[in-house]
């Protein structure tokens, strides 16, 4: 190993091997997403038809560009902005979009994962008693009018002091001894409690027509643009790609390795554990309906409602109870933290890269603005409101937006896809050949562009959610300007001493060592 390689390594941290990396993208991809928000997408938009263009998603667009992803942070051997400003100074400005935008989705995705913290241990007593929309929205959140209220409730803010905690210990510990650590112990278990999960569900009266439902074709759907959107949208959130996560974590793996298998071995995983979420869920909504006497369209909620109040519901009914509901929100908040993590370290990475602060200032320094903002934001009265908005623009305004114009700007303004090939195929198991080009610079940017101008439509046509202008303006249409902004700020001012922008040494064009 050279010398360069070795300072990387302890300035910026490093995982140990591939299967501290693979398994830490796969923490950070299994999330949130998976477990509520697939079962009810696929649901939604064809259901068993639904595997097609997801599948033709993941192919086509996911897997591509998460290989995109790693070539920008393998090759370029820097956060989000260090690796767009090795390609280009002004590029360098989408990597701080990126940063603010894991910001922002850092101080939602902390409340959800302490919603779910609590929600375990509710589960040991079916807390929620009878009626568990009321508990969740009155008991719970304390959730009132729809506006401003910053009145704190204790039941979240508690949960949410735990997570931040737990986050914080994980940021400070480090690239391997905390992110790596975390998800290889936490990934494993994960696996083994969800799988619990779907078995106990799959056993439960009426999970044959959950299934059906979830998986009876409708043909139709696959004529409807829409649809397609949606797949393509889900893999984006699902995959983590896009968003910054990926070019940092490739950045920290070893040069000589295989990064094409190892993002297919990624990608799959991902999409195996969301099929087995929608199976999982969709057993458990057909025995609500069987328990209720109405259909299984009746039941089904989507994301929030799915997991704090059909589940909650589920437990109740079902005997053994209380285990599927420690099983679910368990692996829930499991899923969450590895995301979590990930997310967070976009923003640590950049910081830490851009000025000169050690690994532990860096992470108190990035860690305990975000924890103070969610902490105002959402363990208050109108916390559920604020995230709702939030997660949709950022998602739709946020994710999409800049994974499009990287896109564009990496492909036909730098026109830097045939050195980033070079770079992935001198080790990669798949090579990205110009199928790859074509993908990554025409497909999947149409793809996107069409997604973005939906969304942007239907906003503007009806306003989201129906919640008062000022608070779109403020939490939505603000917060998704103020991360693009960010970049133009924060991306002129200097470099900390020693960093060059110059592109890294490909060690690997040099010598060609074994595959790790
Ligand atoms: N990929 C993460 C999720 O699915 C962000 O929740």
């Amino acid at each position: 190993m050279s010398t360069e390689a070795t300072t990387e390594k302890t300035k910026r941290g490093a995982f140990s091997s591939r299967k501290v990396f693979i398994f830490a993208a796969i923490g950070s991809a299994v999330g949130l997403g998976n477990i509520w928000r697939f079962p009810y997408i696929a649901y939604e938009n064809g259901g068993g038809a639904f595997l097609i263009p997801y599948l033709v998603a993941l192919f086509c667009a996911g897997l591509p560009f998460l290989y995109l992803d790693y070539a920008l942070g393998h090759r370029l051997r820097g956060s989000a902005p260090l690796s767009y400003a090795r390609l280009s100074r002004p590029a360098e400005a989408l990597g701080w979009w990126q940063v603010g935008i894991c910001f922002m989705i850092a101080v939602y995705y902390a409340a959800v994962v302490a919603w779910a913290l609590r929600y375990t241990f509710f589960s040991f007593t079916e807390a929620w008693g009878d009626d568990p929309a009321t508990f969740f929205m009155s008991d719970f959140l304390q959730a009132g009018d729809v506006t401003l209220d910053l009145k704190v409730v204790a039941g979240v803010l508690i949960p949410m002091l735990v997570v931040w905690l737990a986050v914080i210990v994980v940021m400070v510990a480090g690239v391997e001894k905390g992110i790596g650590l975390t998800s290889v112990v936490g990934i494993p278990v994960l696996i083994v409690a969800f799988l619990a999960l779907v078995i106990r569900s799959l056993f439960l009266p009426g999970a044959a027509e959950g299934l059906n439902a979830f998986f009876t074709p409708n043909w139709e759907a696959l004529t409807h643009i829409g649809v397609w959107a949606a797949a393509f949208g889900q893999i984006f959130f699902s995959l983590s790609i896009g968003f910054g996560i990926m070019i940092t974590y490739s950045s920290y793996v070893d040069r000589k390795t295989d990064m094409t298998g190892s993002g297919t071995v990624v990608g799959l995983a991902n999409s195996s554990f969301e099929l087995l979420a929608g199976i999982g869920v969709f057993a458990a909504l057909g025995f609500m309906a069987q328990a209720q006497g109405v259909a299984v369209g009746d039941v089904v909620e989507n994301g929030v409602g799915l997991a704090f109040i059909s589940f909650p519901a589920i437990i109740s009914e079902a005997t053994g109870g209380a285990l599927i509901g420690v099983l679910f929100f368990a692996s829930l908040v499991l899923a969450g933290l590895t995301s979590l993590v990930s997310v967070l370290e976009v923003v640590v990475s950049a910081v830490r890269d851009k000025f000169d602060l050690q690994r532990k200032v860096a992470a108190a320094a990035v860690s305990i603005p975000c924890a103070i903002i969610s902490l105002v934001f959402f363990s208050t009265a109108s916390g559920l409101y604020v995230l709702d908005i939030l997660d949709h623009f950022i998602n739709q305004f946020g994710i999409l937006l800049v994974a499009m114009v990287s896109m564009i700007v990496v492909a036909w303004s730098l026109r830097a896809l045939p050195q980033l090939a070079d770079h992935m195929n001198r080790r990669g198991s798949i090579k990205l050949l110009l199928w790859w080009r074509l993908l990554v610079g025409g497909l999947i940017p149409i793809a996107l562009a069409y997604m973005v101008f939906d969304s942007f439509h239907a906003v503007v046509q009806t306003p989201y959610g129906g919640y008062p202008t000022w608070m779109l303006a403020l939490f939505g249409w603000g917060a998704a300007a103020l991360v693009m902004v960010l970049g133009y700020v924060l991306a002129p001012m200097p470099w900390k001493p020693g960093t060059s922008l110059d592109v890294p040494a490909d060690e690997g064009a040099e010598s060609e060592g074994a595959d790790r």
